[in-house]
């Protein structure tokens, strides 16, 4: 029997959806339609020898969910297999990358770094990025002898200085879109550089998921997600998927790290996640055309002061966004007019957006950093990272745009 089936693995699969959909499928000894959750720990071997030959590599196996799972694996190639979709290496032949499951994108990240970096080392990355990244870089790593060196990564004449200036820097970390600001960078020609310097490159994928970019197009050497966001889509799990294109390295010193760390999936989650991912094209295209119209309908409205949304020409990264992503994302914030108190009454007057912070599933997100998330960091400090009292920071749902739009107009009155 053809382990892909029911699809034939002779068939080439050459439409995003398609590969959405049935890559990764392992064809199961029950004849399950869908992947199973396998909820067991530990795994069975036939004979003591068999045992031997598993754990010293000689026979390809399960051995203790810590370490690998099916229904995870099924999670893994499914995402490499999107992560590299259509992507050839300069010898024509298929891009290929390994992903390894964690239980969160921080585990994830932090798979990552421990893999790369030792003590003495320094990271060098964009001033905004996801508040556990930030926290991990700035307040955490330093204790290890790890250091950040943070630069505008969208001046690329800093970017170099910075990297010619200290060897010392080994790691490129690139988040982009970036959370909270929703700002770009450009990862192609910061890549470029990185390579010049001989560093290792890294991107947060999170905000655009592979539908939307693809940071191995550019050379980048790892590529993370929070999968807890758009690709499960719904809101319903927690995880992280790391993946790198040297595979060698990935199946030796990465995994290393990552099952001695301890930051594994489980079935439950990663089967949430498989069937989220099958819709991904989809979604995303109905995220990004409601953002874009959410964003457009905003931009004149008299109570909103200014709109963030790279896919707005009036956006200072909408070039380089435009570059790099299909289209800009479903991630906007918008400036109310009437500062913090606006922003308090504005998001208690909404009946149909959710109140929540997080981001990447189907219905529409709002957050207000000043009284939420970022409620003890000091006005001055906020404002460095673009955080006013009035700044309303959304994920645009899926659902019907007028039901949207008719929800953000009775609150914004
Ligand atoms: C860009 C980005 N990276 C990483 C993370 C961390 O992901 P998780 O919460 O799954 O650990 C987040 C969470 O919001 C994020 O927005």
């Amino acid at each position: 029997m053809d382990k892909s089936f029911p699809r034939s693995s002779e068939f080439k699969l050459t439409g995003f959806s398609s590969t959405s959909i049935h890559s990764g499928h392992v064809h199961d000894l029950n004849y399950a339609h869908q992947t199973p959750i396998y909820a067991s720990s530990t795994y069975i071997y036939d004979t003591a020898e068999q045992g031997m030959r598993r754990f010293s590599g000689q026979e390809q196996g399960y051995i203790y969910s810590r370490w690998g799972n099916p229904t995870f694996t099924a999670a893994e190639e499914k995402i490499a297999a999107l992560e590299t979709f259509g992507l050839i290496n300069e010898d024509g032949s298929p891009m290929k990358v390994k992903g390894i499951l964690h239980a969160s994108g921080m585990a994830a990240i932090s798979t990552m770094f421990l893999s790369v970096l030792k003590a003495g080392d320094k990271i060098l990355s964009h001033y905004s990025l996801y508040g556990g990244t930030e926290e991990i870089t700035q307040n955490m790593f330093p204790d290890f002898g790890i250091e950040r060196v943070i630069v505008d990564l969208r001046d690329l004449n800093k970017a170099e200085a910075a990297m010619k200036a200290d060897p010392k820097i080994k790691l490129l970390y690139i988040e982009t879109p970036a959370n909270p600001t929703i700002q770009c960078v450009d990862i192609e020609e910061l890549t470029i550089l990185a390579k010049k310097y001989n560093l290792v490159v890294a991107c947060d994928n999170t905000f655009a998921t592979p539908y939307l970019q693809q940071p191995f197009r550019y050379g980048v050497d790892f590529v993370m997600h929070s999968t807890t966001k758009f690709l499960n889509g719904h809101g319903t799990a927690i995880g992280g998927i790391l993946l790198g294109k040297d595979i060698d390295k990935m199946k030796s010193s990465v995994t290393k790290v990552h099952r001695l760390l301890g930051g594994n999936s489980n079935p439950f989650d990663a089967f949430l996640l498989i069937q989220g991912i099958k819709t991904l094209e989809i979604r995303m295209d109905r995220h990004c055309h409601n953002a874009m119209e959410v964003a457009n309908y905003l931009e004149t409205h008299d109570a909103v002061a200014k709109v963030n949304y790279t896919g707005l020409a009036s956006h200072p990264d909408h070039y380089t966004a435009m570059k790099q992503m299909r289209h800009p994302g479903a991630m906007l914030s918008f400036e109310l007019k009437k500062g913090l108190q606006g922003g308090i009454d504005f998001m208690n007057k909404l009946k149909m957006c959710v109140r929540t912070v997080s981001l990447g599933t189907v219905d529409t997100l709002l957050s207000h950093p000043a009284s939420m998330t970022h409620y003890g960091v000091g006005k001055e400090e906020r404002k460095k990272y673009g955080i006013t009292d009035g700044l309303i920071r959304m994920n645009v749902g899926i659902e019907n745009l007028q039901d949207i739009i008719n929800d953000l107009e009775q609150a914004l009155k």
